[in-house]
C-alpha cells in the first residue's frame, strides 16, 4: 500500500514539476517575443506587448463581421496600401450609414456611441493595421 503511495507521490511531483517548468517557460516566451497571435482567422490579430495595442494583418480578400468594440473606442492607422470601412447604426447590413475607403498613415476612430463597423481588405495583397483599445 505505501509503494502505491509513494508511487503516486512521485507522479503527482513530477506532473506539478513539468507544470511550473512549462508556466516558467511559457513566460519567458512571453517575455523574450512579446508579439504574440491572439486569434487566427481571415485575418490575424497579434498583441505586441503595449497594453491595448493589436497589430492586425489582413490576408488577401478578407473581412471583419461587423462589430463593435464592447464598450471601448478605438482608433487605428493602416500601414499599408488601403482598407475600407463601413460603419452601421445597428448589428445588421441595412443599418450601413458610411462607407469609405481609408488611406495608410491616418488615424481613425469609432467611438462606441458611432456604432458598429466592418473592415474590409478588397485587394489581393496583404494589408497590416495597428489599432488602440481605448474607455
Ligand atoms: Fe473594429
Amino acid at each position: 500500500m505505501d509503494q502505491v503511495y509513494q508511487k503516486d507521490l512521485k507522479f503527482d511531483t513530477l506532473i506539478y514539476l513539468i507544470y511550473i517548468n512549462l508556466n516558467f517557460n511559457m513566460n519567458l516566451i512571453k517575455c523574450l517575443n512579446p508579439i504574440q497571435k491572439v486569434f487566427v482567422g481571415p485575418y490575424t490579430k497579434y498583441s505586441i506587448g503595449i497594453s491595448n495595442f493589436i497589430l492586425i494583418k489582413w490576408s488577401p480578400k478578407s473581412m471583419t463581421k461587423i462589430h463593435n468594440h464592447d464598450g471601448k473606442d478605438c482608433s487605428f492607422i493602416i500601414l499599408n496600401d488601403t482598407l475600407h470601412e463601413c460603419r452601421y447604426t445597428d448589428k445588421y447590413m441595412g443599418a450601413l450609414y458610411s462607407s469609405k475607403t481609408l488611406n495608410p498613415y491616418i488615424i481613425n476612430t469609432i467611438r462606441d456611441k458611432d456604432g458598429y463597423h466592418q473592415m474590409f481588405n478588397f485587394d489581393n495583397k496583404i494589408k497590416y493595421s495597428l489599432h488602440w483599445y481605448y474607455d
